[in-house]
């Protein structure tokens, strides 16, 4: 059966209806400053085609990770003055999810207007493992909508998590896709089906063991696989290079041995930096050194010392594998971009990304850290084919797995 879409749910008629929508509006925060409103801006359009068309609309959303109670450094509040900012039509946040506040902001909010309930997260059973107790909660949030009320899936973000407000509540309510899920879907497509080669994929971040399945997924699909960020240490381990104090993980270094053999049979290239940006400390303003990369313990910092960016002589290979490519996938920063010092690596590929773009190659950037990148170092969003809202689900996309927000909504 085909999933249905927002244009069917308007088609069908919203004005005067509850519409609950979840959105990814999981934004970088310092203090109760936005750092990056792309996926709140990513998640406009959807809610205002709705307020527009007279809906009521409910907006369920998560911030960070907080423990299944109410954290205010994990409050929507920032998010929904942000979002205020943007819009043109009124937007409120309740006190709560789905406790007092929340029902009597519902039950009083006017056709066109926009309520977001507090971080979903703030109750243990939007993320509990206990299909009832998720249930429970889904079922408390579908009362919201009183009983002509629709759901829409617009966080893509998210659809990667059996949530109740992702998974569950797709089964309690007439449910429907959103226009940034399609989007996000019909450009991963382009990742795995009728891919123009080459097809560069550039992988950092600071974790190896996130990387895995899709690594795994990779070999034998991608022409070239840039390695940098923390992942890179284990990847130089694996050849036997020592890392000094630089991010490591040393159970995870037979894999990546495994995956560098079965790549070299598949006709996969891993590309390695030549050059890291070794630091004394873990420090913006850290004394730092540019050291061959199988030599980082020669550095003056001796075993100490640590990577935290890729060097510039590998910026420029990396740059030009990039801008030799037909599509390119990139997760993940370079370095610790957030330090200027330690920026260059990732505003290398990211300039590399812009030329190919502008040469006619399709790019994407998958997800957060790498999204928040690319605008922190002044580029914009029309420079690149695509910048996903999701970094997780766009990474479990290309893993092959089964998205339970998408299965939700087909069932
Ligand atoms: C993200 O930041 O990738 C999404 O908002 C999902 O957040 P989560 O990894 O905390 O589930």
């Amino acid at each position: 059966m085909a999933l249905s879409t927002l244009d069917d749910l308007l088609a069908d008629g919203v004005r005067g209806r509850y519409v609950l929508v979840r959105s990814d509006l999981n934004v970088p925060l310092d203090g109760a400053t936005v750092t990056d409103d792309g996926r709140i801006r990513a998640s406009l359009p959807v809610i205002a085609r709705l307020a527009s068309e007279g809906a009521r609309v409910l907006v369920a959303a998560h911030l960070g990770r907080p423990k299944g109670a109410p954290e205010a450094k994990y409050s929507l509040r920032p998010a929904a003055d942000r979002m205020a900012e943007l819009a043109s039509f009124p937007v409120t946040l309740a006190a709560d999810t789905t406790g007092e506040a929340a029902q009597a902001a519902a039950a009083e909010l006017p056709e066109g207007q926009v309520l977001i309930l507090e971080n979903v997260r703030f109750d243990a059973r939007e993320t509990s493992k206990d299909d009832a107790e998720r249930e429970a909660f889904a079922a408390e949030l579908a009362a919201l909508t009183g009983d002509n009320g629709a759901y829409v899936d617009d966080a893509f973000g998210a659809v990667h998590r059996r949530h109740a407000s992702v998974y569950d509540i797709a089964r309690l309510l007439p449910s429907y896709q959103g226009d940034l899920v399609r989007t996000e879907l019909e450009v991963l497509r382009k990742l795995t089906s009728d891919t123009q080669r080459p097809y560069v994929v550039v992988l950092g971040g600071s974790k190896v063991s996130d990387k895995l399945a899709v690594i795994d997924n990779l070999i034998g699909k991608a022409d070239t696989i840039l390695v940098g960020g923390g992942m890179l240490f284990t990847f130089l381990a694996a050849q036997g290079h020592a890392v000094g104090a630089s991010l490591l993980e040393a159970d995870q270094i037979p894999a990546v041995q495994a995956y560098l053999e079965r790549a070299a049979e598949a006709g996969t290239t891993f590309v390695l930096p030549t050059d890291i940006v070794v630091a004394a400390t873990f420090g913006a303003e850290a004394a730092h050194e540019t050291v061959p990369a199988e030599a980082i313990e020669g550095s003056s910092f001796a075993a100490s010392g640590l990577g935290l960016d890729i060097g510039p002589e590998s910026g420029r290979a990396f740059a030009e594998q990039i801008r030799a490519a037909r599509t390119v996938f990139w997760n993940g920063p370079m370095g610790v971009f957030e330090f200027p010092a330690f920026a260059e690596g990732t505003r290398a590929v990211a300039g590399a990304l812009t030329e190919a773009t502008a040469a006619g190659a399709f790019t994407v950037v998958g997800g957060g850290d790498s999204a928040a990148a690319v605008r922190s170092l002044g580029f914009e969003d029309s420079q690149f084919g695509h910048i996903s809202t999701g970094g997780g689900a766009s990474l479990e996309y290309l893993e092959g797995k089964e998205l339970p927000g998408l299965t939700a909504l087909d069932s």
